[in-house]
């Protein structure tokens, strides 16, 4: 088994980084064997999605479509489609997943994804067919647990980006919330059960 983990936090050593950390640590409980890495989307050259919709109109047989844009991309795209399991983990900035996930989840949108036809005409489906799960880390600086439906758009976009864009089932979510005043540690051993949750099962 191959584990993937994207971190979408502008920090290393913080929280998002560190309960992505114990996610993994986890899942190696459940899966020893497994193969994981950890990816920085900070310190790789991501550049921003130009709508010129070269990939949306390459030929739907491929697993990757051709981007327009040359950058780091062309090594995270393959990794993507390799993995697996996938960890994703945002920060939940001004409620919603940081502009470096987003610019990581807008230049993988149609170059993992073709055409499809639900819920409508057009709507992203996978290009691969491969079955994968993944499991997601956000964390609020101030939004505590029990605001976070309202104030929490990470998890639902990268929940509905891993199912469209990859065809992962989401089979759990830790949210981090108020962590300015209740510390990271008071969540380490949620993120390792999530791990756990990750790889107890076949794909
Ligand atoms: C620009 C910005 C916007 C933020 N917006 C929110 C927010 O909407 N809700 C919230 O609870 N925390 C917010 N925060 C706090 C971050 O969520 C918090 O610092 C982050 O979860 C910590 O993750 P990290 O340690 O991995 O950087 C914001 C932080 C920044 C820098």
């Amino acid at each position: 088994m191959n584990i993937l983990a994207i971190v979408g936090s502008y920090r290393k050593g913080h929280v998002v980084d560190t309960l992505v950390d114990r996610v993994l640590e986890g899942a190696l409980q459940t899966h020893p064997g497994a193969g994981s890495e950890k990816i920085h989307l900070g310190d790789r050259r991501i550049e921003y999605c130009r709508n010129c919709m070269v990939c949306k109109k390459d030929d739907p047989a491929k697993p990757i479509a051709h981007c327009a844009v040359r950058d780091d991309m062309d090594e995270l795209l393959p990794k993507l489609v390799a993995a697996d399991a996938l960890v994703f983990g945002t920060p939940v900035n001004i409620g919603a997943a940081t502009a470096l996930t987003k610019t990581f989840l807008e230049r993988a949108c149609w170059t993992l994804a073709k055409p499809g036809h639900r819920p409508i005409e057009g709507c992203p489906e996978p290009r691969t067919t491969k079955s994968r799960r993944a499991v997601f880390v956000v964390s609020a600086g101030t939004v505590p647990c029990w605001l976070r439906w309202f104030c929490d758009d990470a998890t639902k976009l990268l929940k509905s980006w891993c199912g469209s864009c990859l065809g992962a089932k989401a089979v759990g979510s830790l949210y981090a919330g108020a962590v300015e005043k209740r510390g990271v540690a008071a969540y380490e051993a949620k993120a390792r059960a999530l791990g756990r949750r990750l790889t107890a099962a076949p794909p």
